[in-house]
């Protein structure tokens, strides 16, 4: 009966996006919400997820998969994402995060998107936990537990792997590209200031201390007047 459920809403836009609709089930079925919880923390710059939280820039996620679009009491949408209408299925998240403003034009995410069809999953299945009555994406019986390989690499895109790469990527590229980051070679002074900037201009969520000292400390060493890791390609 989960699946069934999983299967209409599936069905329900399969005319839509033929193509897509059959690799996005697939996609589901294989997913893994510990491992969107991660992908999470893009989001977690603009929105929270756990029941009755803030809004920050963007809305509170609780409970999203299958809520109605653009309808969260006491958020201010765009008047695309207001006049958007319909609710959120699995298939209209992944068009969705894959780049917002595609399906909502004129909407207000400026999120660059997930380019990688297993993050959109996984995140889309930890969205579903997230909420008082989760679907079943998956196979009616679960399959034997996920095999775990050896850990995966975390991928920072242009930035050193490095201490602190974790934070900075998850804290600065949730609005633009880390190109832009890694392209300065500025002091430990000036990334703060920077950070301000970005704060009082460009609606970035101030950053907890801690984690604010462990990115500057980061960006300065390997982001510094002396340029050590200027981009070439
Ligand atoms: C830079 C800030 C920002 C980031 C990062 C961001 N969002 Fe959003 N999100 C918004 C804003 C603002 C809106 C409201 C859009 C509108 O009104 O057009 C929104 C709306 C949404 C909605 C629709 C909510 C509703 O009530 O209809 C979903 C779903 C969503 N975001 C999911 C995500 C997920 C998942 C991620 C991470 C993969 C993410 N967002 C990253 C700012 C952001
Ligand atoms: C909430 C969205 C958001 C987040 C999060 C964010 N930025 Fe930005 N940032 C912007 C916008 C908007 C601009 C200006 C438009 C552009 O150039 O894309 C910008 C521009 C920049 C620039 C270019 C400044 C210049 O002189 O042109 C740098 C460098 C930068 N950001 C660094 C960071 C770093 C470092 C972080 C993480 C600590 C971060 N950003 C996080 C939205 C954001």
């Amino acid at each position: 009966m989960r699946t069934a459920f999983a299967a209409t809403l599936l069905l329900a836009f399969a005319a839509a996006a033929p193509a897509s609709a059959a690799d996005l089930e697939a996609r589901l079925a294989a997913a893994d919400p510990g491992r969107g919880k991660k992908v999470f923390r893009k989001c977690a710059a603009c929105h929270t997820v756990e029941k009755g939280g803030r809004k920050k820039i963007g809305p509170n996620l609780w409970g999203i998969v299958g809520a109605p679009a653009g309808a969260r009491e006491g958020f201010r949408y765009s008047r695309a994402m207001a006049a958007f209408g319909g609710s959120w299925t699995p298939e209209r998240l992944d068009a969705y995060l894959t780049k917002p403003r595609a399906l909502v034009k004129g909407g207000s995410m400026s999120f660059v998107g997930l380019k990688r069809g297993r993050d959109r999953a996984d995140v889309i299945a930890f969205l579903n936990e997230m909420g008082d009555s989760p679907a079943a994406f998956g196979p009616a019986t679960p399959a034997a537990p996920a095999v775990s390989g050896p850990a995966e690499p975390e991928d920072f895109g242009l930035m050193v792997s490095a201490p602190g790469a974790s934070e900075t990527f998850d804290a600065c590229t949730p609005c633009h590209s880390e190109r832009i980051v890694v392209q300065q070679g500025l002091t430990r002074e000036q990334w703060d200031e920077l950070m301000v900037w970005m704060v009082e201009e460009q609606e970035m969520e101030p950053i907890e201390e801690g984690a604010l000292a462990v990115i500057l400390d980061y960006l300065a060493e390997h982001y510094g007047p002396a340029r050590p890791n200027f981009p070439r390609r």
